[in-house]
């Protein structure tokens, strides 16, 4: 391994060139109705002290495009130094839009976004190639040239940056050992794989120290063995460089791996926004329930579904869900139930798994007996933090 990598400071002409405001500022210029629209009320409290300021902060922002399409609407949203910040959902959510909105690729049509604690829409066109620089991103279909080697590509952002030949041979070799490719370094990108592309792609957006990796679906072309050696080679830039990633993807599984919060995306609102093991384990809006279907397979099968309702309809019996998460998943649940109170559990359809260390699970159970003892059932497994829902 090469030497650490550094986040190298803002150059001297950056740092003069740089209106320094704080957040809370940029807002109030906002709402003195000298910038650009005030964000709505419900806007989120603004953090105004440098140790929480965001990496990133988002409030109301929006984007119609010319044609009158609206992407994204009333957007409040923060991002943190040193997170995996995951942004989910289906096609046509906004999410690619809101990625480039990040760095500016798109400008909004509503709202502010401030980077770092400096208004990124008053930065003037020198400025924002500087703050862009410190902006690193990545795209599902790697987008290499072609006529570069391995190590040509992760060079050229350096080339651009003015940097020595000295300084660039030195930083394409530290890179290509950060992600596992110093052996490939001369070949062409059609003699390498797709991972492998993406690791270029990783190398090359890293080349100029950025504060912040963006990635735009940088596992959706991969296999899903691919996919988590990418995530974990991800995860691991973060932990050692203490970079920040935000991650666009339209997979649970993305977000399960790597994630430390997420944003839910649906038709351009933020359906709901969380520590990952939240949103997974208790998700409020039905389109994360659906996108976590993918992922956990909940659905109860249709033959389930049949022999459920026939088995509730003969005896005196209802089928339940029971989702529950943490310390109750080593506990056995149905037998302490039937202990309790006099109700027969009939098992059928269940699974357990864990994100970012909290055990997770959901049974589905045809539960029988009298009324009162059912709803006494029912109290015993509020009473452990299980959610009862009836199916
Ligand atoms: N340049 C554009 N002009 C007009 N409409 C656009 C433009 N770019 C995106 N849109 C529209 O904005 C909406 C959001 O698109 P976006 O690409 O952000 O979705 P997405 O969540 O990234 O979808 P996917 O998962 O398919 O990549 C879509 O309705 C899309 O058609
Ligand atoms: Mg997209």
């Amino acid at each position: 391994m090469g030497q650490p990598l550094t986040l190298a400071p803002l150059t001297a002409r950056a740092r003069r060139g740089l209106v320094r405001w704080r957040v809370g500022e940029i807002v109030a210029r906002f709402r003195a109705g000298t910038g650009r629209k005030a964000p709505a009320a419900a806007s989120l409290p603004l953090p105004n002290t440098a140790a929480e300021r965001p990496l990133f902060a988002l409030r109301g922002i929006g984007k119609t495009f010319p044609g009158g399409v609206t992407a994204l609407a009333d957007i409040d949203l923060d991002i943190h130094e040193g997170e995996i910040f995951g942004i989910i959902g289906r096609s046509g959510a906004g999410k690619s839009t809101l990625l480039r909105l990040l760095n500016l690729l798109e400008r909004p049509t509503a709202g502010g976004i401030a980077f770092d604690g400096h208004d990124l829409l008053a930065l003037d066109a020198a400025e924002l190639r500087t703050r862009r620089r410190r902006i690193g991103m990545i795209f599902q279909h790697f987008n290499l040239l072609s006529s570069r080697t391995v190590a040509g590509n992760v060079a050229l952002p350096l080339e651009l940056a003015g940097a020595s030949k000295a300084a660039i041979a030195r930083r394409v070799d530290e890179l290509l050992e950060l992600v596992g490719l110093a052996e490939l370094r001369d070949r062409y990108p059609a003699q390498i794989s797709g991972g492998q592309k993406q690791r270029v792609g990783i190398a090359r957006a890293l080349a100029t120290h950025p504060r912040v990796l963006l990635c735009d679906e940088a596992t959706s072309a991969l296999d899903p063995e691919t996919t988590q050696s990418i995530l974990a080679l991800l995860a691991d830039i973060n932990r050692r460089l203490g970079l920040t990633i935000v991650l666009i993807t339209h997979q649970m599984q993305v977000i399960k791996a790597v994630a430390h919060r997420v944003a839910v995306l649906d038709a351009g609102a933020v359906a709901e926004i969380g520590d990952v093991a939240d949103i997974v384990t208790a998700p409020r809006s039905a389109v994360t329930r659906t996108l976590l279907r993918e992922l956990i397979g909940d659905e109860i099968p249709a033959s389930v579904r049949e022999r459920a309702a026939r088995l509730a309809a003969d005896g005196n019996g209802v089928v339940w869900r029971l989702a529950f998460r943490g310390a109750v998943v080593d506990t056995p649940l149905l037998a302490e139930l039937s202990a309790a109170h006099p109700v027969a559990t009939h098992l059928l359809h269940g699974y357990i798994d864990e994100v970012r260390g909290v055990p997770f699970g959901s049974l589905v159970a045809l539960v029988a007996g009298e009324n009162e003892h059912l709803r006494a059932a029912a109290g015993f497994l509020a009473a452990r933090g299980v959610r009862v829902e009836e199916v």
